[in-house]
């Protein structure tokens, strides 16, 4: 007794047919045409997969209907149910969504791919996959569902996440929560962007430009005095992402971890407000103060695909503008010359973050052809092109961060000119707090599975006193910069090592001899 007799069943190579193409269940696993659910996950062997066709035909009431509906069901295939949390009717049918995109119980389809490794959008009050095509009709169908938008803190809708939803048994204990994501819950991740009430109005226009949300920040200190920065929440499944694009979004709990990210410095608001104002910020700041974290942090807020691209000394022309490349047209046989995007004509087409990091380190040519978009004009002319005109999109958030060229540390860093620094708008960015570095550092390790003790979180905030000093540039004895990275390094390889050791393949064994004893020498007076 097995599905793979059933006639109900749609094999994994031919569920891309017919009706059943918005199905993606990733690779060799199979469909079962009455209930609507998948046979398996894409990450199970041939083995688990043959069980779970036992297990299935076990419990089955269609088995073996001749009459194959072949028919995509819309609802009704549950994989799973929600635990843990009261789910009831709607109690206003003004809260009702319109689609299950805007429904707070809506698990996109990415994180589904993530999780499951199903290709589909999952209802965590019914633990149901959803086809993106059936998610009106699903919509207007559910008396449970709730309009994110129609929120307010006070209506006590239950916060629904991916752990309060347990997979049915044969989908593999795999999938029950895990030590990481017990870790995980005792975070104080932000709240996911996707969940987003919006701070005004979302009009149809926005809405066909792929917005599903604003987000209004107030200036951290006098908030009744300026006027509020508006950010737009993108949806991350608009029709107007490209598949290469969507993929670029961040997502919370992915291994960058956006969601952990702590703004003491109010970066939001401040390199927000210039952003939206068309203005080109530059961060300066030492190493490991999370620079680049910030742009990835923007992206994961406005739902935007990220785009970083490290200058270095050897990066060219060609990469980041784009070239001519010679091919041979297949019909005439004759060489035809054809224009190839750089990343950055590539990147500014389309709504997104795209972060440029270290301008400065790059030969000159490099500095000449990012200009032009550092100014408020909107376009990149490509003289390299025939002038070819290349307009930005008003929501290609496009920023800089650089080390300070003041910093001997970051030396063969040329100066950026004075007409440069012009046309952008800086903010020195700096360490945290020791309160905050220690938060980040709890919640990294927690992140992982790792809940590290207390005692070696102040050692390394002990440590990290007394090196900063020492790593100063203007008047320290230290050559490197003990930033974020460092010391999350640390902490994480405290869980299998000493101190000591971590502190030594986290940074020190890379640092010449005489560097090396001095930092040693500041791990032992904490021990
Ligand atoms: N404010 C912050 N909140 C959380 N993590 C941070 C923060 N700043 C830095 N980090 C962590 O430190 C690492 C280094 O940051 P990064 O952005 O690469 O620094 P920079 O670009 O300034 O050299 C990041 O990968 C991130 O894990
Ligand atoms: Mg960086």
């Amino acid at each position: 007794m097995s599905c793979e007799t059933c006639l109900q069943r749609v094999p994994a190579d031919q569920i891309g047919d017919r009706i059943l193409k918005t199905i993606d269940y990733g690779d060799g696993v199979d469909y079962c045409a009455a209930r609507g659910i998948p046979l398996g996950r894409p990450d199970m062997d041939s083995t688990q997969l043959t069980e779970v066709k036992v297990k299935f035909a076990e419990s089955c009431s269609f088995k073996d209907d001749p009459t194959p509906p072949y028919k995509l069901k819309a609802s009704g295939g549950k994989v799973g149910r929600a635990v843990g949390v009261e789910i009831a009717n709607r109690s206003d049918p003004k809260l009702a969504p319109r689609d299950c995109r805007q429904c707070v119980y809506l698990m996109q389809p990415t994180e589904v791919r993530r999780r499951y490794g199903w290709g589909l959008n999952l209802c965590m009050a019914k633990g149901e996959l959803l086809p993106t095509n059936k998610l009106k009709g699903e919509a207007t169908r559910c008396n449970i569902g709730i309009d994110a938008s129609s929120v307010e803190p006070e209506m006590g809708v239950p916060v629904m996440t991916h752990e309060n939803v347990r997979l049915l048994g044969v989908y593999g204990t795999a999938t029950e929560v895990t030590p990481v994501d017990a870790a995980r819950s005792r975070l104080s991740a932000l709240p996911d962007p996707r969940l987003h009430v919006s701070d005004k109005p979302v009009d149809a226009e926005d809405q066909e430009q792929g917005i599903r949300a604003w987000r209004g920040l107030k200036h951290p200190d006098f908030p009744e005095l300026f006027e509020t920065v508006w950010l737009p929440v993108y949806d991350p499944e608009w029709s107007g992402f490209s598949d290469k694009e969507r993929r670029k979004i961040p997502v919370s709990g992915d291994d960058t971890h956006p969601e952990l990210y702590a703004d003491y410095q109010n970066l939001l608001y401040y390199i927000g407000a210039d952003l939206t104002s068309g203005l080109s910020p530059v961060l300066v700041g030492p190493a490991g103060t999370g620079k680049t974290e910030f742009y990835r942090f923007l992206a994961w807020t406005c739902q935007l695909p990220f785009d970083r691209i490290s200058v270095t000394n050897s990066t060219e022309l060609a990469d980041i503008i784009g070239k001519h490349l010679v091919t041979v047209d297949a019909v005439s046989g004759e060489a035809v010359t054809e224009w190839v995007n750089g990343r950055i004509p590539e990147a500014i087409q389309t709504p997104g973050v795209l972060c440029i990091d270290e301008p400065n380190l790059g030969p000159k040519d490099v500095m000449e052809a990012i200009r032009p978009i550092i100014d408020s004009n909107k376009q990149l002319v490509l003289d390299q092109d025939r002038g070819q005109i290349i307009m930005r999109h008003w929501h290609r958030f496009l920023g800089f961060a650089m080390n300070p060229s003041w910093d001997y540390r970051y030396q063969g860093t040329s100066d950026m000119n004075e007409a440069d620094l012009n046309r952008m708008t800086s903010f020195a960015v700096d360490f945290p707090q020791s309160e905050v570095e220690r938060d980040i550092i709890i919640n990294f390790c927690n992140a992982q599975g790792y809940a590290i003790s207390n005692e070696r979180v102040d050692a390394i905030i002990k440590l990290t006193e007394d090196l900063r000093p020492a790593t100063d540039p203007t008047n320290g004895t230290l050559s490197f910069s003990w930033g974020m990275r460092s010391m999350l390094k640390t902490a994480l390889s405290t869980r299998y090592k000493t101190l000591e050791e971590s502190v030594r393949s986290a940074l020190a064994d890379n640092l010449d001899p005489t560097e090396r004893s001095q930092i040693m020498g500041y791990v032992k007076t904490i021990l």
